[in-house]
C-alpha cells in the first residue's frame, strides 16, 4: 500500500444501514480496489458499545485496504481531516410527531455536522446524506458549512434510481444493464419523480418500449416512489442493504466517473436547471468524471413529466421554508 489511506466518516454506524455499508467500504467497494481506507465512526454515546463491536468484526476480516477504524461519539474528532463523509445516522419519524418536528429534531444532529464538517473537514471533502429526510438535512448540514464549496453536500437518490431501472427492466424482460439514462427528480419521498420519457432501453426510448402511460401513471411511479414504505412493510424494518448498496454507488460513481453512455441521479445543489430554484438539494441526471458532477442539460421536460417535478420540487420548497423557519438555513 503507497498510498494514504482515505478517511471515510459514517454516522449512525452502528445502526442497520451502517452494519451493511461498512464492510463494503473497507473491502474496497466505495473507492475502488486500489485506495485503502481508514474508518472514522460516528455513534451516539448509548450505541458506542455496539460500534465497538462492529469494529472488531472488522478487524477479523482482515481486509488488506482496511488502514484501521477509529469510534467516537464527538462530531468535531470525527470529521477531523475526512475525505468522504457519509451521513447515515437520522432521527427518525415516531408516531404522533409532526413533519416540522422531524426536520427540528434533524436540523440538532445535522447542523452540528455540517459546522464540524466546516471546521476540520480535509479541502477535498465530499459529503452524502442519506438519513431522512435527507434532501432537506443537506440543506441544512451545507447551510452550516459556508467554507466547504456547496456542490460537495449531496443526498441520496441513487436507491430511487436503481428501483426504478429494476421495475422497467422487470416490466420490459431485459437485463438491468439494458436500461439506460434513467432519472430520479426531486425530492426522496412520495412525490419523487422517476422519469422514463429520457431513458433508453437498448438504445430505443423507454417510453416507447412500454408503451402503456396507464402503467407509468398508475404503477410504475407509485411503486418506485412508495417502495420505501413497501419495505417496510414487507421486513419491519426500513430498507438496509440496498441503501447501503445505493450509498456505494453514488460515492463511487461521484469518484470514479460514469460510464460515457449512461447518468445516474444525485440529489445535488441546483443551479437553477430545468427551472429547480437555486440552492434547493434536488435530484438531477447527473454525469461525473474527474471527481466531479454536471447536471445534464438540455432534456426534453414533457406536459406528462413538467407538473410531477414541479409538485416534488415545490415539496422541497416547503421543507427549506419550515427548516429557514425554525432558523436552521
Ligand atoms: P437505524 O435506526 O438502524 O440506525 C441509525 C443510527 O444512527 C443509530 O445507530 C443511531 O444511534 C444513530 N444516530 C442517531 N443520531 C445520531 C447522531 N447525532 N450522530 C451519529 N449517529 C446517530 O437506521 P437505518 O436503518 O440505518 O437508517 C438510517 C437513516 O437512513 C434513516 O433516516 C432512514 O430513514 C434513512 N434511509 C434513507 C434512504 C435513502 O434512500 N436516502 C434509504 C433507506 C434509509
Ligand atoms: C427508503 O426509501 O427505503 C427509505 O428512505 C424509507 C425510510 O423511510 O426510511
Amino acid at each position: 500500500m503507497t498510498q494514504a489511506p482515505v478517511n471515510v466518516t459514517v454516522t449512525g454506524a452502528a445502526g442497520q444501514i451502517g452494519y451493511a455499508l461498512l464492510f463494503r467500504i473497507a473491502s474496497g467497494q466505495l473507492l475502488g480496489q486500489d485506495t485503502p481506507v481508514r474508518l472514522r465512526l460516528l455513534e451516539i454515546p448509548q450505541a458506542v458499545k455496539a460500534a465497538e463491536g462492529t469494529a472488531l468484526e472488522l478487524e477479523d476480516c482482515a481486509f488488506p485496504l482496511l488502514a484501521g477504524t477509529d469510534i467516537f461519539d464527538d462530531a468535531k474528532q470525527a470529521f477531523e481531516g475526512t475525505n468522504i463523509a457519509l451521513l447515515v445516522g437520522a432521527r427518525p419519524r415516531t408516531k404522533g410527531m409532526e413533519r416540522s418536528d422531524l426536520l427540528e429534531a434533524n436540523g440538532g444532529i445535522f447542523k452540528p455536522q455540517g459546522e464540524a464538517i466546516n471546521a476540520g473537514a480535509a479541502d477535498d471533502v465530499r459529503v452524502l446524506v442519506v438519513g431522512n429526510p435527507a434532501n432537506t438535512n443537506a440543506l441544512i448540514a451545507r447551510s452550516h458549512a459556508p467554507d466547504v464549496p456547496a456542490e460537495r453536500f449531496t443526498a441520496m437518490t441513487r436507491l430511487d434510481h436503481n428501483r426504478a431501472v429494476a421495475q422497467l427492466a422487470k416490466k420490459l424482460g431485459v437485463p438491468v444493464t439494458d436500461v439506460k439514462r434513467m432519472t430520479i427528480w426531486g425530492n426522496h419521498s412520495a412525490t419523487q419523480y422517476p422519469d422514463v420519457f429520457n431513458a433508453e432501453v437498448k438504445g430505443r426510448g423507454a417510453a416507447e418500449a412500454v408503451n402503456d402511460e396507464k402503467w407509468l401513471a398508475e404503477e410504475f411511479i407509485p411503486r418506485v416512489a412508495k417502495r420505501g414504505a413497501e419495505i417496510i412493510e414487507a421486513r419491519g424494518a426500513s430498507s438496509a442493504a440496498s441503501a447501503a448498496n445505493a450509498a456505494i454507488d453514488h460515492v463511487f460513481d461521484w469518484v470514479n466517473g460514469t460510464p460515457q453512455d449512461d447518468w445516474v441521479s444525485m440529489g445535488v445543489p441546483s443551479d437553477g436547471s430545468y427551472g429547480v430554484p437555486e440552492g434547493l438539494i434536488s435530484s438531477f441526471p447527473v454525469t461525473c468524471t474527474g471527481g466531479r458532477y454536471e447536471i445534464v442539460q438540455g432534456l426534453e421536460i414533457n406536459e406528462f413529466s413538467r407538473p410531477r417535478i414541479d409538485a416534488s420540487v415545490q415539496e422541497l420548497a416547503d421543507e427549506r421554508d419550515a427548516v429557514r423557519k425554525l432558523g436552521l438555513v
